[in-house]
């Protein structure tokens, strides 16, 4: 697969006397590849997803996308094949009606009428909001906001969508439409997908986890070798997953149990033949 985004030696700081917030940050993200951002509040997360989005400017190193250096000259042409969706819905919206606010960018971008209202109704549609189109966006549940900011990313058709923290101010059923929107839409076309997160279930999703600590990257590997360090996950800002803490807890009581990481159904496998043979 090629790398459709690679950060070479990224370093940033807020104040030039400041501390680095991000330090010598290297690391690549394959076309059409899941990788979720972990790490505990302040480790830099929501500074690298705004860099590569070229709201910030790097102290050193290099991003390029599709193999083009961001610059002031290429910000324009990348911020087109990399979309974002933010943690608060409130202050994402810009039109007074769900169907105004997916038009928006369609419009700055010159999309003739014809294409953009099927390129609205589309969005709508994947992210199954059809029927919300003439609400007014502040009059939706968080969840329904999400999905509306994530057609609006859609109907411009990035090559890459960032959700920093799209899922944390949603209730669990929010935040599961809202991933399974996201999922929906790679299997219609090849997107790419960053998405920063405290959520176990979301990180579950991607392809790769990539652990940021103090603006280090401490780790870059599959879920299931992540997912690994157990209680550590809790440092890195995250929930355990529920198998690994029935697992911590049947330990702790003295029960002998498998060292490498299970899913659910691994779990309820295991316990049902343990339970044969006790
Ligand atoms: N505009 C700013 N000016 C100065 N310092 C900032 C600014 N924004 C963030 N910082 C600092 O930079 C560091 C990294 O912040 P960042 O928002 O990237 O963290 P994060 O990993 O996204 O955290 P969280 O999990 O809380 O969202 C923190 O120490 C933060 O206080
Ligand atoms: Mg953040």
């Amino acid at each position: 697969m090629d790398d459709i985004i690679q950060i070479n030696n990224l370093t940033f700081r807020y104040e030039p006397e400041g501390r680095k917030v991000l330090n010598d940050v290297s690391f690549e993200v394959k076309s059409g590849e899941w990788l979720a951002i972990i790490g505990p509040n302040g480790s830099g997360k929501s500074t690298l997803a705004k860099m590569i989005n070229g709201l910030l400017v790097p102290e050193a190193g290099t991003i390029k996308v599709n193999d083009r250096i961001l610059s002031e000259e290429t910000v324009w042409q990348i911020r087109q094949s990399v979309g974002m969706v933010f943690q608060n819905p409130d202050n994402q919206f810009v039109g007074a009606t769900v169907e105004d606010d997916v038009a928006f960018g369609l419009e700055n971008s010159g999309v003739p009428r014809q294409e953009m209202i099927e390129r609205v109704n589309e969005a709508l549609e994947i992210v199954n909001m059809q029927d919300f189109k003439d609400r007014e966006p502040s009059k939706l549940s968080g969840g329904q906001k999400q999905r509306v900011a994530v057609a609006s990313v859609y109907a411009l058709r990035p090559e890459v969508i960032i959700l920093d923290e799209a899922t944390a101010m949603l209730d669990p059923k929010g935040r599961r439409e809202v991933i399974e929107v996201i999922d929906h839409l790679r299997d219609i076309y090849n997107l790419t997908v960053i998405s920063i997160t405290h959520d176990i279930e979301e990180a579950t999703r991607a392809d790769r986890i990539l652990v940021l600590q103090e603006g280090n990257i401490k780790q870059i590997a599959e879920p299931e070798t992540v997912f690994g360090i157990g209680e550590g996950l809790i440092r890195m800002g995250l929930d355990l997953p529920f198998a690994q803490k029935v697992l911590s807890y049947l330990q702790a009581e003295g029960i002998t149990v498998p060292q490498d990481y299970l899913t659910e159904e691994e779990l309820i496998q295991w316990l049902s033949q343990s339970y044969l043979t006790m």
